[in-house]
């Protein structure tokens, strides 16, 4: 790789051990890539140092590993150990497998939760944002058009791209913690504007206009199963999607498939046209998403649930947005979950401290739900104890939850999960 004179000088050590560390695993994993150069970026979106026990008794033979011992063995694959330094790029903490308050509830070991919390205060410490959550973009990091990132987490990377315009590729829990300590990741993949363009038609042509939420997830899990990690183009019978709108679709598309980057047609920023959307590149294939096919996507999504007496209702994957809790509190206003139902919302610490200001974590939980942060059920991989059969508002998680836990799955509106929630019953339908 073509180094420029402060990479090389990171590289050289004058930085000191740990910058040198990061920046020698960088120019690994570009030439791995067959990267020419770096990019500088000031916004990465990982996990750096996270430690559980595993990965403490495995670095330590048998003691407790330190998290600077973690953070240089295992995110900078060194053989030594490095006092880590502040980040020098600015850096976001992820979503986590821990809920802070209820881990109890969640079945997690006091251990882990202990070493999450310590693992919090060696990120506070290092300067990164305590942000925990797969949407940061909800949580006061919104990346600004072009700009380069380095994020983890697939619901999150696509959504930056296609609806922002941000660059970023899916990165790792390696080349984040490397780029939080030098500010550079390699150019590559999405980085560079060629890659962005688009490769698959995909022609929406039902009879009413996609235009909510399920329906966008539907869409999406379509696509992403469909296309798989190229770079679809949307275009047809369409609403104009609004932030929740897009979250679902590319949540979707990045489950069912590796979606990084999709382009709706008129919506999105590199797609004002179809020709900006598809610039030198002609469609590899013309996919028809009609009538029929929605059917087959709302049967396939729920093809896991038998059973209509539901136990549990999961909401908030990806985490929730404040509109979308706000929706919630309006419908749960006043009513009470049924006797056999718990219902887990899920959202960022900013999100559900907004709520309990505007009130709404008071009606919630009032109703006998529960507002969490921080993990999800599918990242704790917990469910309340007997749980049988889960209701979602997610094509995302009903994806995950069956195959995780083994768990029977419904999949509809938050209308649909909510009403399973009140009566026990699901009694969702395609509308
Ligand atoms: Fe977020 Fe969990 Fe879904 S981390 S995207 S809520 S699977």
């Amino acid at each position: 790789m073509e180094l420029t004179d402060d990479e090389r000088a990171m590289l050289a050590g004058e930085e000191g051990p740990a910058v040198q560390a990061a920046m020698d695993l960088l120019v690994r994993y570009g030439e791995a890539l067959g990267a020419d150069r770096f990019v500088d970026t000031d916004n990465v979106a990982g996990v750096p140092g996270m430690v559980n026990q595993f990965l403490q008794e495995y670095y330590a033979d048998g003691g407790a590993a330190s998290h600077d011992e973690i953070f240089s063995r295992h995110d900078l694959d060194a053989d030594e150990t490095f006092e880590v330094p502040k980040a020098k790029a600015k850096t976001s903490r992820l979503q986590g497998f821990v809920e802070p308050e209820r881990w109890e509830e969640h079945g997690t070991d006091p251990e882990d939760a202990r070493l999450d919390r310590e693992t919090e205060a060696f990120e506070a410490n290092h300067d990164v944002e305590i942000l925990k959550t797969c949407t940061p973009y909800h949580a006061g990091n919104l990346p600004s058009y072009g700009e380069h990132c380095a994020w983890m987490e697939s619901s999150a990377v696509v959504f930056v791209n296609s609806v922002v315009g941000a660059r970023t590729n899916v990165e790792g829990r390696e080349s984040t913690s490397a780029a939080m300590l030098t500010g550079k990741i390699p150019d590559w993949g999405l980085h560079r504007e060629e890659n962005r363009y688009g490769t698959h038609r995909i022609e929406v042509d039902t009879d009413e206009a996609v235009d909510s939420v399920m329906d966008w997830g539907m869409l999406g899990y379509f696509v992403g199963e469909r296309v798989q990690e190229h770079k679809p183009v949307v275009v047809g019978n369409y609403g104009s999607p609004d932030r929740i709108e897009h979250k679902h679709f590319g949540a979707a598309a990045a489950t069912s498939g590796g979606i990084e980057l999709y382009h709706v047609v008129g919506e999105t920023p590199e797609a004002e046209t179809e020709e900006d959307a598809f610039g030198p590149n002609e469609p590899e294939d013309v996919l028809v998403y009609d009538e029929e096919t929605r059917e087959e996507v709302y049967h396939e999504l729920n093809e896991v649930g038998d059973d209509r007496d539901v136990d549990f209702v999961m909401l908030g994957c990806p985490h929730y947005s404040i509109d979308q809790v706000r929706e919630v509190s309006r419908l749960l206003e006043g009513e009470q979950l049924h006797e056999d139902v718990a219902l887990w919302l899920f959202s960022s610490r900013a999100v559900r401290e907004q709520a309990a200001e505007e009130g709404h974590v008071e009606v919630i939980e009032s109703s006998g739900a529960e507002m969490m942060t921080d993990t999800c059920s599918a990242m704790s991989q917990s469910v309340p104890p007997g749980t049988d059969v889960v209701a979602m508002d997610s094509a995302k998680q009903t994806h995950y939850l069956p195959a995780f836990l083994g768990v029977e799955a419904w999949f509809g509106t938050t209308e649909d999960v909510i009403d399973a929630a009140v009566t026990g019953t699901w009694d969702g339908e395609l509308r």
